[in-house]
């Protein structure tokens, strides 16, 4: 089974937990975004690195039956979640296939509308797939990605143990040799792959997090990359222990609140080919 051995948190069961609160925070503001970029009732929609599911379901009941998505993930154990939840929610336009965002080419499928969400920041060559998924669309087709700058999360009050978490997920990022501030490159990447500046709409959103347990996603993340931080040698347990300990604290603290990552959201279409 092919696996993303740079992905640096938990799949399948052991990471549902920290996506759905990871779509309680974002998910209105994608929906927004989506909203914006132009997705309609009946499009055929591919949703890349979908993860458990979340943002296709919310689609799928957006597009309606007239419609359909189908979301696609390196990781089977992500998908086996996304089922589940489908199938609970009884959304039946909707289906989840096991493949690469490298390998879109090979799927041989067009879309109305691709979409993805804090994906291009796990690949090692996003400009790569951003291209391929471009040439994805049928005439007309709609690209939507919305990628994060990791290092403008921020906490109120400022914390010594939360800025040192934003530090070593950088660091493993940067040894991975992944860019977690991939959204400030985003407008960069839709130049490189052709498109023209005046058909590349360029957004950001950054939340601001003021409920427990939404106000913890950054703890959980440190907690769930832990042994990816060890094994590349950006922290220790004795470390992490300390840091998720101290921002526990903080996000207890009444009157606490977390300054989400910057999300840079950008759409572009595929010029409508002519008769
Ligand atoms: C942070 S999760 C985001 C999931 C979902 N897009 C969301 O916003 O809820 C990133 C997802 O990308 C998937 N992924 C990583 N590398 C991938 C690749 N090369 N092709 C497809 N999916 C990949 C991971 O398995 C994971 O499910």
């Amino acid at each position: 089974m092919p696996r993303n051995s740079s992905y640096i948190v938990q799949v399948g069961e052991e990471g549902r937990f920290r996506l759905d609160i990871l779509n309680n925070v974002f998910g209105p503001q994608s929906q927004r975004f989506l909203r914006r970029a132009g997705l309609k009732e009946g499009m055929r929609v591919l949703d890349v690195g979908c993860g458990t599911g979340n943002m296709s379901l919310t689609i799928a009941e957006f597009v309606g039956n007239a419609g359909s998505v189908t979301g696609i993930d390196i990781s089977e154990e992500q998908l086996v979640v996304a089922r589940t939840k489908a199938k609970e929610k009884n959304i039946i336009n909707i289906n989840f296939q096991q493949l690469s965002a490298e390998d879109i080419l090979s799927f041989g499928e067009k879309y109305d509308f691709i979409y993805c969400r804090f994906v291009l920041m796990h690949l090692a060559s996003p400009q790569k797939v951003l291209r391929n998924l471009y040439l994805s669309l049928n005439s007309g087709g709609i690209l939507a990605t919305e990628e994060p700058t990791m290092s403008s999360c921020f906490s109120v009050p400022s914390s010594v143990a939360f800025k040192r978490s934003v530090e070593i997920l950088m660091d493993c990022a940067n040894k991975l040799n992944l860019n977690f501030d991939v959204g400030d490159k985003l407008f960069e990447i839709y130049r490189a792959i052709g498109c023209a500046d005046s058909d590349i709409h360029i957004e950001l959103a950054q939340q601001v997090v003021t409920q427990n347990p939404e106000k913890r996603l950054m703890e959980f993340l440190v907690v769930e990359a832990a042994p990816k931080y060890i094994a590349n040698g950006v922290s220790t347990q004795e470390e992490i222990e300390h840091i998720a300990k101290e921002m526990k604290a903080l996000t207890d603290q009444p009157g606490s609140y977390i300054g989400s990552c910057r999300q840079t959201q950008v759409w572009t279409s595929l010029p409508r080919a002519k008769l």
